[in-house]
């Protein structure tokens, strides 16, 4: 075996810098989020997908998990516009897809529709409870959905450009390393201690690790991606070989859709060219919506080698005084007064007042770099 196939056999490429734009197109506005599957959509993250969803594929992945043809994807890929706009566009249009003023890419209208938005957060996000994060973007987001194949002729500014690479450059690098089998770790935190086990146990497995941070939108309150980048950098290079490990970043906004999410974390990162996925607790779980194993349950949905990528499930992992390692229940018979064990909420709040989380928890040099990071984004904001 050598990387993966893409998903559906091809992968997409739909970025080309060369198109000269009519400035008499419509224009149809995108926020962040469809800022980012655009870009997504352009350098083959999400194929076999050439553009936003028109209704036959929304309908099919919001009620069975696949495409209209059969293929599964869990997540809708969509646009949407204010109701206001609609009747101003027509099937067949060609649109201009811009964001705070810049035109990003083109788009042929195939499909205007209305999304059952009800029905998607049933389906897609097992709750229609505004206070969960996803759902209540879902609401957000407007009233009628575009669908259509798109062209990408300018990427967004980048912070840390050279860790933004495409599905084909990571395949060709995981080729040029030699490895045949790569396991992708999906994260929205800093890497800390219980991550790292997951990941190294993983690692005595297969040829090489992709570490895959999500960098696009999350909710206000997890830690800044341009703050956990130097955690990464920090970590990779004092605690973990340099010639098995892999790290670029995941341009997608956060969905916290839980089991859902870890279908569409794992089929994606097939595309970058992963053979194997980590999926541990909770996986893109966000509160109490989801059971802790429900993401690593979905995976029995489909059959054996549908997905094509391999799912690595991981228990609830700690650090055990006892125990003297990182273990979970399955390698660990000691009382969990013995199990160090902290909530996001809670290392969040410990970094903003400037403690030490303890070393079992996260690495020294980790947690330096976000004790700085925190601190000033806390100061920015006093100020602001
Ligand atoms: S996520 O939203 O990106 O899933 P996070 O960055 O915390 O959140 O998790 C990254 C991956 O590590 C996920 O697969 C998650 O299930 C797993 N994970 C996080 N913490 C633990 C833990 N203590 N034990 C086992 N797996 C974990």
């Amino acid at each position: 075996m050598s990387v993966s196939q893409a998903h559906g056999g091809k992968l997409v490429h739909r970025f080309d810098a060369s198109i000269k734009i009519d400035p008499a197109l419509k224009e149809v506005k995108l926020d962040r989020l469809e800022l980012s599957d655009l870009e997504l959509l352009a350098n083959g993250g999400y194929s076999p997908l050439v553009g936003f969803m028109c209704k036959a594929d929304y309908d099919s992945v919001v009620k069975k998990m696949r495409l209209a043809n059969g293929l599964p994807w869990s997540i809708p890929i969509t646009l949407s516009i204010d109701h206001k706009q609609a009747p101003d566009l027509k099937i067949g249009e060609k649109i201009k897809l811009t964001h705070n003023g810049t035109v990003y890419g083109l788009m042929n209208i195939e499909d205007i529709y209305i999304p059952d938005k009800k029905l998607e957060a049933e389906m897609v996000y097992r709750t229609t409870d505004l206070a969960h994060p996803g759902v209540n973007k879902l609401f957000e987001r407007k009233a009628v959905y575009l669908g259509g194949p798109i062209t990408m002729m300018k990427l967004p500014e980048k912070d840390f450009a050279e860790y933004h690479l495409t599905p084909q450059q990571t395949r060709e690098i995981f080729t040029k390393l030699g490895w045949q089998t790569v396991v992708g770790f999906q994260t929205r935190n800093p890497v800390h201690r219980a991550h790292e086990y997951i990941q190294k146990s993983a690692l005595e497995l297969v040829d090489g690790l992709f570490l895959n941070p999500l960098v696009g939108e999350t909710k206000a309150d997890d830690i800044p991606s341009h703050i956990r980048m130097k955690s990464y950098q920090v970590l990779l290079e004092n605690y973990y070989p340099k010639n098995r490990v892999f790290l670029s970043v995941f341009p997608a906004a956060m969905r916290y859709a839980g089991p859902r999410e870890a279908i569409f974390h794992a089929l994606v990162r097939k595309n970058y060219g992963c053979t194997h996925f980590i999926v541990g607790r909770d996986h893109a779980g966000v509160g109490n919506y989801y059971g802790t194993y429900d993401a690593q349950k979905i995976f029995s949905s489909f059959q054996e080698g549908e997905l094509g990528i391999q799912p690595l499930f991981f228990e609830h992992s700690f650090y055990c005084h006892k125990c003297g390692n990182m273990a979970s229940e399955k390698t660990c018979p000691h009382d969990s007064e013995y199990h160090v064990i902290l909530s996001g909420t809670k290392v969040r709040s410990m970094l903003k007042n400037g403690e030490q989380p303890p070393k079992e928890f996260s690495r020294p040099e980790v947690v330096q770099v976000l004790i700085e990071g925190m601190q000033e984004v806390y100061i920015k904001n006093l100020r602001v």
